[in-house]
């Protein structure tokens, strides 16, 4: 019997450090709170955020407030964070703590899918982690419309997600009236593995003004010479890979009933791409350039 444990112990020892090893590289959830000291995670997402003293910010999406406690530390006492979700459940546990831990500077709201219920001009920045790919399709316009409106004009809104890809998120941004500025492409120091496509992270700037309806006109098939412009910005912004940046040349290459592009028109887009910031300046001029003359 003692001979059979002998020999079974170091089986079990190394069927125990395996799962043990399993267990560890799990993904857990984005809901795990950081930890405090020099979480690499917060680190690597606050200098995006870049929170100040007395600065007031939310956190829309805000699930349990895994960010809200340290957005609230970052901005102090005269600061304040208002912790947004859909889910009651959430809210209340955020209400909860807030209540237990004494915290004075966390405001918490009940949000609907297609308003985060935010005052207008009211904020310094809005952040969203893993939320973006959870807002409905229908309620997406709402969404952004209602965090823009509540940031101040040169307000900064962070985008911190696990489903790689950001394409479609800075599009949508774009034409919600944001200017991207900085995007993490993919995002460093992540503890969390992502399930799908990796984590990235993007900074967008409340734009002065709204957008002309740039992105559905990019739908059609004749702007496809703008559209290829604007794919090569995103790929300079580190938005798209060259991987990706190469399939959407052939999509939009090969996109169906493709015809020249009437000589006014790409004139109209390149401007409209440069208002918004999806073209900067110098890359506009050099468009305009292109363009050919009647
Ligand atoms: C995966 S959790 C992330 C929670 C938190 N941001 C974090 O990183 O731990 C997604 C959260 O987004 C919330 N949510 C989904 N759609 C929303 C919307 N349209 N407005 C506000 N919150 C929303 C969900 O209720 C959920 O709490």
């Amino acid at each position: 019997m003692a001979r059979l444990h002998r020999r079974l112990l170091p089986a079990m020892i190394a069927l125990l450090l395996g799962g043990l090893a399993l267990f560890s590289a799990l993904p857990t959830t984005a809901e795990d709170e950081p930890s405090t000291a020099k979480d690499p995670d917060q680190e690597s997402i606050f200098q995006l955020i870049a929170p100040r003293a007395g600065e007031v910010i939310a956190d829309v999406g805000c699930g349990k407030g895994t960010w809200t406690f340290p957005l609230a530390r970052a901005v102090g006492a005269h600061g304040r964070i208002y912790a947004v979700d859909i889910n009651r459940r959430k809210t209340e546990q955020v209400e909860a703590r807030v209540k237990d831990e004494k915290v004075t500077n966390v405001e918490v709201i009940h949000s609907v899918a297609d308003n985060p219920m935010l005052k207008a001009d009211s904020l310094d920045a809005v952040f969203v982690n893993n939320v973006i790919n959870h807002v409905d399709r229908s309620a997406l316009a709402g969404f952004l419309s209602g965090i823009r409106s509540a940031l101040k004009p040169s307000g900064r809104l962070i985008i911190r997600d696990p489903n790689g890809g950001p394409g479609r998120v800075v599009a949508e941004c774009y034409r919600h009236g944001f200017t991207l500025i900085e995007a993490k492409v993919p995002l460093e120091n992540v503890a969390r593995p992502s399930f799908t496509s990796g984590w990235y992270a993007l900074k967008l700037l409340r734009a002065d003004r709204m957008p002309p309806a740039l992105l559905p006109r990019l739908d059609k098939p004749s702007r496809h010479l703008t559209r290829l412009h604007l794919a090569e910005e995103l790929y300079r912004l580190g938005v798209l890979t060259r991987e990706e940046l190469r399939s959407t040349w052939e999509a939009i290459e090969n996109a169906p009933g493709k015809v020249d592009p009437a000589v006014d028109e790409p004139l109209d887009l390149i401007n409209a791409a440069e208002a918004i910031g999806a073209l900067s300046p110098k890359t506009a001029t050099k468009l305009r350039g292109r363009v050919k003359k009647p």
